[in-house]
């Protein structure tokens, strides 16, 4: 299908994620150029219970799929004839979810007669930097922080994938999520960390930075999340958290916001290092945390001066569908199966999908 594609001189490529809460779909031109980009997300339903509820989220994706993909198709002015394939995300994710994508992309590529492109969640999320049509040189490392995983991933071009290493227990997103509600600060908790951080101070609690010093590029947050449940005990008993509790809030948001910057730049600019790599790229939903963007950005340009640094917009980083569509572009001689083939019609969620299975 590559070769194919490669003398067609527009591609258009209508991408499908639905892996977690949110139901989006996007077309894409030859990877980089996104003509339309829809998300839905159930994410008020999740509020009222302080996390995602596997059932309530699939249901959801059933609600959404067919809208969110027509007003994709109507947003970029397209017909569905004028769409050259689908792509849509096999995994990692939650199994209800996914399987309302996968079915809804293959039923797509039967009846309009077009090929579909099955991709990895976490690959997705590395091509939110291919979005801004930069001009991205490989050896490529990128670490890629969500609300599942922390991995760090070495690209030595589009479709060569290694894993170096990633978290032993919590994901960078689930800690941020979890001291959330420990602070009664609502969910998503990333970006109300990030917020309530702005007004404390970041050295006013000493917190673990877990596995820094370990010579391998592994992750672990679950006892840093400890240590913020800790702090909280010793600090205030069992009357917290209470609104008269504003400061103490701000200041171990933003010591344990640190802390989690401190471990995943130290680990990512050492996998640069080891690896020469030309190009750092960030990925996942925490990549749009303010403070790590502005932080590895500088890092990156402090101590590794001819790597170039890449992040994705923050509408890239959290889930989106153009992510999507761009990976099956750049990856498609590997991914690529013809309408009608075994393997499309066999297509099955992979909840547990890992980078080095693509
Ligand atoms: O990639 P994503 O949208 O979904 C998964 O694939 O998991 O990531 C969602 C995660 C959540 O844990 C959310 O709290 C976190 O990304 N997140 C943030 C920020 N925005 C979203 N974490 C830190 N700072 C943010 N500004
Ligand atoms: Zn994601």
């Amino acid at each position: 299908m590559r070769r194919l594609l490669a003398i067609m001189k527009s591609v258009k490529i209508l991408g499908i994620e639905t892996s977690c809460d949110e139901t989006a779909a996007a077309i894409v031109e030859n990877g980089v150029k996104v003509l339309s980009n829809v998300v839905a997300s159930s994410q008020e339903l999740h509020q009222k219970t302080g996390g995602i509820v596997p059932e309530v989220a699939a249901r959801e994706q059933v609600r959404c799929i067919l809208p969110v993909i027509e007003e994709v198709l109507h947003q970029a002015g397209s017909e569905p004839a004028t769409v050259d394939a689908l792509a849509a995300t096999i995994g990692p994710g939650l199994v209800g979810s996914l399987l309302v994508g996968v079915e809804t992309a293959k039923v797509l590529s039967w009846v309009w007669q077009k090929p579909l492109v099955s991709v990895n969640h976490l690959i997705g999320h590395i091509y939110g930097n291919w979005l801004q049509e930069t001009k991205i040189d490989f050896p490529a490392i990128s670490l890629i922080v969500s609300g599942g995983h922390t991995e760090l991933v070495l690209m030595k071009g589009h479709g060569q994938f290694k894993w170096l290493g990633g978290t032993r227990d919590d994901a960078a997103g689930e800690a941020f999520d979890k001291v959330a509600k420990m602070l009664e600060l609502g969910y998503p908790g990333g970006p109300a960390i990030q917020k309530t951080a702005e007004s404390g101070d970041p050295k006013a609690f000493d917190l673990p930075r877990p596995l820094l010093e370990s010579d391998d590029f592994d992750f672990s947050f679950s006892g840093l999340k400890t240590a913020v449940l800790r702090t909280i005990k010793i600090s205030i008993g069992s009357n917290f958290p209470t609104s008269n509790l504003k400061p103490l809030t701000s200041n171990l948001a933003a010591s344990f916001q640190q802390a989690v910057i401190d471990v995943l730049i130290k680990k990512t600019i050492q996998a640069a290092q080891k690896y020469q790599v030309k190009s750092v790229l960030l990925a996942g939903g925490v990549a749009a945390n303010k403070l790590l963007r502005d932080t590895l950005e500088k890092r990156v340009a402090q101590i590794l001066s001819s790597t170039l640094y890449f992040q994705p917009a923050i509408k890239y980083c959290t889930d989106n569908a153009a992510m999507i569509a761009s990976a099956a572009y750049f990856n498609c001689e590997r991914w690529g199966k013809s309408i009608g083939s075994r393997e499309v019609l066999t297509l099955e969620p992979q909840p547990n999908l890992i980078v080095d299975k693509i």
